[in-house]
């Protein structure tokens, strides 16, 4: 079943076909549809910790993305950025963004976030259905002069040990 309410924001023609595509290519065929998959956690690095209240959240990439950064190069296709989002020490959900060759011709220029696309996995790995990623895309926007992504600036003091934000 595709329900249409989810995309509100896009223009009716790319609602029926992301629907549509959606609708053949992916398990999650309500979801807001798009490319991001679930990252392989083991194989990435938590390089900072944001503390807010009783929010904790692990942000975390692969080392090769880390060292383009750390060399001033682009971040490689197929990087997974994950932003682990503990409330009360307790996994609450991640919060993912992933790069791919020319993922960003999904969108319409307004909305394009570099080659980027995000997605919110709820703790059991779900999608969040009510989740319009659109929304993601236009705060992240603003972080454009540095490839979309808001904590890198701290990886020149990371050596090892999570920054603290
Ligand atoms: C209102 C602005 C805003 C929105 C909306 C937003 N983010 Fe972010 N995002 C941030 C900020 C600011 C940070 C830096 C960490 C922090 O302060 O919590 C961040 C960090 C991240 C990171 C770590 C990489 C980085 O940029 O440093 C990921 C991954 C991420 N966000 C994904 C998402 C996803 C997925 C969504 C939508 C479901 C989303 N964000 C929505 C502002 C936003």
């Amino acid at each position: 079943m595709i329900k249409l309410k989810m995309n509100k924001g896009h223009p009716p023609t790319l609602v029926v076909s992301a629907a549509l595509a959606a609708l053949l290519t992916s398990p999650f065929a309500n979801a807001e549809p798009n490319r991001v998959t679930f990252p392989k956690l083991e194989e990435l690095v938590h390089y900072v910790t944001v503390h807010r209240g009783n929010v904790t959240e692990h942000i975390s990439t692969t080392r090769e993305a880390i060292s383009a950064i750390q060399k001033g190069e682009p971040v490689p296709n197929g990087t997974h950025f994950v932003l682990t989002d503990y409330r009360d020490e307790k996994l609450y959900r991640y919060f993912v963004m992933e790069k791919g060759a020319g993922w960003g011709r999904d969108f319409d220029d307004r909305r394009r976030t570099g080659d980027w696309q995000f997605q919110w996995f709820w703790a059991d790995r779900k999608i969040n259905l009510q989740e319009n990623t659109g929304r993601c895309m236009s705060c992240h926007a603003s972080q454009k002069n540095r490839d979309f992504l808001y904590t890198t600036r701290r990886l020149p003091e990371f050596h090892g040990q999570p920054v603290d934000w």
